[in-house]
């Protein structure tokens, strides 16, 4: 076999403190307010990309903080001149948990163009690639980068097996690139690549592929520090990381180490340490703030269940909810016999939002109440085709069972799952034709009805915020310290003076 070429490029970095960084590790609670003293500095440190919004960030911008997710990127576009700003788009899903129809994809992604995103890292949860078709033509449309993703995804410890093996993805990476995505990204959402499989993995898609491709994955296992290295070695173009303050835990490894491990090495990032320190300071700074958010629960800041069942650490979280709520936690052994099998028998998908809470539940109410015996809407929509097709074949008893009765009819749809939606932009004009001032308050509308109008009308002063959106300060922080440590020293705390707000 021939060696492949010493990769020569310096290594791109995208930086996901804004975006997946303190989604994974702070409930995605980060404000804008906190992001623009320091966005200039961010912008001078040479970062390949910025990742600064998509994902859960305009859901929990609309819900908890009271804050308008447009205002996030075109302020941070103002300060961020020279970065190339870059969001994570949910495919048909945008960032929604449903698919949307598409005449509402092309009026988000058009608008968000214009608000300025410049990257579109776009994936779909069952990696079907009609469900990119509607985006990627809107990025186009509007000159702008798209990043085809496909969900990293296993059926066993390692890479391989009758799916998830390395043709699998060489061939939908193919696919994408002819679709004409500009970039292609390997995304890695639980933390589960091994640091061979990484090597094997980017080693294939650089040799059949064209266009660059970048890693994205968490810190969850313990593995993907190691994992990156690999991948580097094999010659990836880009690998995702975050400051080191908003990274490790479940969020993506820290960027310092890596500019100094390939400093003087022809992948050398160019990036400036100390720099870098400045901005790991500013959020050191600020963190306090969202501490309350920090899952403190464990010692470990690994996850070794990641390791042993495959299941992403979002998801062991809910399941084990789940079962706490129904009074059943002593059944979760059960519920993890259960998930592989339910997983397998509804055709494999990768186990990420919504496919992951749609497999997990059914798995606990196959363990809880008899196999099938309850079938949830969302797994009979899933079964007819409305999230896509599933990398393998549905079991054809299960799609029987969960297709009985179902009111689109018993046969599932074999064609692009948009196609049976439905237009609802002119619904969405209408029923905000007395508050919406522009495209992307009706947007925000479109994708959330309830929380989204609630949102509007506290932007516009119809309702008062609730109280609850209130950040904590850093005064509050200073005056909770203080009674921390009032108590650790044995005095007596005087009840009237606990912080506002900390309970
Ligand atoms: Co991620």
């Amino acid at each position: 076999m021939q060696r492949a070429e010493v990769p020569r490029e310096p290594l791109k970095i995208t930086d996901t403190t804004l975006r997946d960084g303190h989604q994974s590790g702070l409930a995605t609670r980060l404000r804008l307010e906190d992001m623009e003293p320091i966005a200039e500095e961010m912008d001078k440190a040479g970062f390949y990309s910025m990742e600064v919004w998509g994902g859960a960030t305009f859901d929990v911008a609309t819900r908890f903080l009271n804050e308008d997710p447009w205002d996030r990127i075109r302020i941070l576009k103002r300060l961020l001149p020279n970065t190339p700003l870059q969001m994570l788009l949910r495919g048909q899903n945008l960032v929604g948990y449903r698919n949307y129809p598409d005449d509402v994809v092309r009026a988000f992604v058009h608008h968000t163009a214009e608000m300025g995103i410049d990257i579109f890292r776009v994936f779909d949860a069952v990696n079907d690639e009609r469900n990119f078709e509607t985006a990627f033509a809107a990025i186009k449309e509007c000159g702008k980068h798209i990043q085809g993703s496909l969900c990293y995804s296993l059926t066993q410890p390692k890479l391989g097996g009758p799916i998830y093996n390395i043709d699998f993805f060489v061939k939908k990476s193919l696919v994408l690139q002819d679709m004409g995505a500009d970039s292609l990204c390997i995304k890695d959402m639980a933390g589960l690549i091994a640091p061979q499989d990484a090597y094997d993995l980017i080693s294939a898609l650089k040799k059949a592929l064209r266009i660059p491709v970048q890693l994205h994955t968490h810190y969850t296992s313990g593995m993907a520090s190691m994992s990156y290295l690999k991948a580097i070695e094999a010659g990836v173009d880009i690998i995702d990381t975050a400051l080191a303050p908003f990274a490790l835990r479940s969020s993506q490894p820290a960027v310092e180490p890596f500019v100094v491990a390939l400093q003087g090495t022809p992948r050398d990032t160019g990036l400036d340490l100390a720099h870098l320190f400045k901005l790991g300071q500013y959020f050191e700074s600020i963190a306090p703030k969202y501490r309350d958010f920090l899952d403190t629960t464990k010692m470990s800041v690994i996850d070794i269940g990641v390791l042993m069942h495959q299941i992403p650490g979002g998801m062991i979280s809910n399941l084990v909810a789940q079962l706490r709520e129904l009074n059943a936690l002593d059944r979760l052994d059960e519920v993890y016999a259960e998930l592989p099998r339910a997983r397998e028998e509804l055709g494999y998908p990768p186990l990420v939002t919504p496919t992951s809470q749609i497999i997990g539940v059914q798995a606990v109410q196959n363990v809880l109440l008899g196999r099938y015996k309850m079938i949830s809407t969302q797994v009979r929509d899933y079964v007819y085709g409305l999230y896509g097709k599933p990398p393998a074949p549905i079991d054809p008893e299960v799609q029987k069972l969960a297709l009985k009765g179902y009111p689109r009819g018993d046969k599932p749809i074999t064609c692009r799952a948009a196609e049976v939606l439905e237009p609802e932009m002119d619904k969405a004009k209408e029923a905000t034709k007395d508050i919406a001032k522009d495209i992307g308050d009706v947007l925000i509308y479109a994708l959330y009805p309830t929380t989204g109008m609630k949102f509007l009308r506290c932007k516009y002063g119809l309702e008062e915020p609730p109280a609850a959106v209130k950040p904590k300060t850093l005064e509050d922080v200073r005056r909770e310290d203080e009674l921390i440590a009032k108590a650790k020293a044995g005095k007596l705390v005087e009840v009237e003076t606990a912080p506002p707000g900390s309970s």
